[in-house]
């Protein structure tokens, strides 16, 4: 399958382009705003005002995206809350994307472990509606598979809610290549609604993504959104070279990724952008954006210029001789033969 077209391209360094969402007629800009950081504690966008904030300087940025999650935030839904009222009137002018079926403490009720249950699906997304303050959901995003529940179960739930309106279209996350190929078939036997996402991990730093979800995605036209796509930071430069911003997530949260960082690849990476004049944002951005069926860039973002920054890194664009240069230094996964 010829990757998807862009409907419109073209976009300055100010504005990102739009890209159609794998198969659908669903357009969203290549910057997203990952909303993981809304309401997260020690961030300045744990209040409604740093959220605010962030949230407004992505909208005027031309960002279109906004991911984010029941789950997300000091305390379940939190995340949810406080990205509805930063959207406030601005909120059909942007694709609202968020996801059902990690752990929520209950948020829902009780859910016996089953969160792709028809009981459990009806139940979230009134939940999610509410606290974005919307009446539909433009991304419906199951999180990650529920081992209790037959797909078939939660495509036809799903199915149920685009049918009611409450959701537009319904995506998936953390899905291996066989549980992708699984979904699509029900889907099409049943003939309910088909996931036209895949949310996954992948970013320079980590390319499992192109083992099974890639090759799956550009089978079924789903559009991929790059979960990590700056490896929590580790890719936008400002840890290489011993630098240990205090204020930032890897050092306030995360400290053993630093000490496990492949620092020689990312010495390799820094030299790469010294010759080429580019920043290591512009090359974590532009590499993923250059990347079959991946359609926009979801970075996270603790303050208003990081967004202003990663909008105009994803302007980049790698040439080929870019990409085998990358290769070198971040090669791809390893296919383990079977025969
Ligand atoms: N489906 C899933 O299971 C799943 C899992 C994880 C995430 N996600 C989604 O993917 C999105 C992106 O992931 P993520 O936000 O966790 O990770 P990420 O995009 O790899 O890293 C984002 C972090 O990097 C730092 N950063 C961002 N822009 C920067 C800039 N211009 N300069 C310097 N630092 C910068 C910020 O942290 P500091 O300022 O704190 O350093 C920011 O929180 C999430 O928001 C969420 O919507 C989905």
């Amino acid at each position: 399958m010829p990757d998807v077209p862009a409907p419109r391209t073209g976009g300055s360094s100010a504005t990102p382009e739009l890209r159609r969402l794998g198969r659908s007629g669903l357009a969203v800009s290549t910057v997203g705003l990952g909303c993981n950081n809304l309401g997260r504690a020690g961030t300045a966008t744990q209040t409604q005002e740093g959220s605010t904030a962030v949230v407004h300087v992505a909208l005027d940025a031309g960002v279109t995206l906004f991911d984010t999650a029941d789950s997300y935030g000091a305390r379940p839904g939190l995340s949810e809350e406080l990205l509805g009222v930063a959207l406030g009137v601005r909120r059909d002018d942007v694709v609202v994307a968020t996801k059902f079926g990690m752990d929520v403490r209950g948020l829902h009720g009780a859910d016996f472990g089953a969160r792709g249950s028809r009981r459990y699906v009806t139940r979230a997304v009134e939940g999610s509606l509410r606290r974005l303050g919307t009446d539909h959901i433009d991304l419906y995003q199951f999180h990650t598979p529920d081992d209790l529940t037959p797909i078939d179960e939660t495509l036809s739930a799903l199915d149920d809610l685009v049918r009611a309106g409450k959701v537009r279209y319904v995506g998936h996350s953390n899905r291996s290549g066989w549980q992708i190929a699984d979904a699509e078939h029900v889907a099409r036997a049943r003939g309910t609604e088909r996931f036209v996402s895949s949310q996954s991990h992948y970013n320079l730093l980590d390319r499992r993504a192109e083992l099974e979800v890639i090759p799956a995605a550009r089978a079924y036209g789903l559009g991929v959104l790059p979960y990590f796509p700056l490896a929590n930071g580790l890719l936008t430069g400002k840890y290489t070279g011993g630098g240990r911003p205090q204020d930032s997530r890897l050092v306030r949260a995360k400290p053993h990724l630093l000490e496990s960082a492949p620092w020689e690849r990312l010495d390799r990476l820094h030299a790469f952008c010294q010759e080429r004049g580019v920043t290591e944002l512009q090359v974590a951005f532009g590499w993923l954006l250059a990347q079959p069926q991946v359609t926009s860039v979801i970075a996270g973002a603790t303050r208003p210029e990081q967004v202003v920054q990663n909008v105009g890194a994803a302007a980049w664009r790698p040439t080929a001789d870019d990409l085998a240069a990358l290769d070198e230094i971040f090669p791809a996964a390893e296919k383990v033969a079977l025969f």
